[in-house]
């Protein structure tokens, strides 16, 4: 009998150490108490088209568990041709409008820029903004088969005034998977690139199956998702701009 018992207890034990050194890939990745990447600032890009839209998706962020949302709208020249003296003129009626609203979470001004041939020189001239303690200024790139030219130029102008490069959406980009996908991964890593992850409200990254998700477990197998953002367009657990 005790021979089955101490049998039964090695098992547990066993199953218990099995669990700890289970390796980070399979833990799912989740919303942070603060939330880097969301677009809502009503009317000004793809996302909250109004006030009441903007109000009702910083309650779903609350809900959630966000204490600090970081409204991160598209500067997109082209398509969204937003500045960064436009987006703070907008960010100031949304906080005073979330605060006469009673919802009592932290609002930040960021913004999520484009990564075309220009945005070097647009850094330059500083056209764009920074948020967080970090310093951190969140930049997305097309999902395309070849990584954009002008990726590490963009990074090292930005480092090089001491700001810090956040990669919007890493799971998305075809270009940062396969062999030369892991040879960018590193030097955007060796130069000071951080990585933000998307986590819609509702739906969660596990399992992470196919190729974003073996990518998202490299990520996470790594210690290299340093960010996570809902990228909330609308006040539903989807979040997406068609809902
Ligand atoms: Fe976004």
């Amino acid at each position: 009998m005790a021979g089955i018992i101490a049998t039964r207890y090695r098992a547990a034990v066993d199953v218990f150490g099995w669990f700890k050194k289970r390796p980070a890939v399979d833990r799912e990745i989740t919303l942070r108490p603060r939330d880097c990447h969301c677009h809502a600032i009503p009317g000004v890009d793809d996302g909250a088209r109004d006030l009441d839209m903007s109000l009702a998706m910083l309650r779903l962020l609350q809900a959630a568990g966000a204490e600090t949302i970081v409204c991160t709208s598209h500067m997109y020249p082209g398509k969204y041709d937003n500045t960064p003296d436009g987006l703070a003129r907008a960010f100031d009626g949304l906080q005073t409008a979330a605060a006469a609203a009673g919802i009592g979470v932290r609002l930040e001004l960021g913004a999520e820029h484009f990564l075309d041939d220009g945005l070097a020189d647009r850094i330059r001239r500083g056209e764009f903004i920074a948020f967080g303690p970090e310093r951190y200024v969140l930049f997305e790139a097309h999902t395309r088969e070849h990584a954009p030219r002008s990726l590490l130029e963009v990074v090292r102008t930005l480092t090089d005034r001491g700001f810090t490069p956040l990669l919007a959406h890493v799971e998305r980009y075809h270009w940062l998977r396969g062999d030369d996908g892991d040879e960018l991964c590193e030097d955007l890593r060796a130069v000071g690139t951080k990585f933000q992850v998307n986590r819609t409200v509702g739906k969660t990254n596990v399992p992470m199956v196919g190729p974003r998700g073996a990518f998202l477990s490299m990520l996470l197998a790594r210690g290299w998702v340093d960010e996570v953002g809902s990228d909330l367009h609308r006040p539903t657990p989807e979040g997406r701009p068609f809902a």
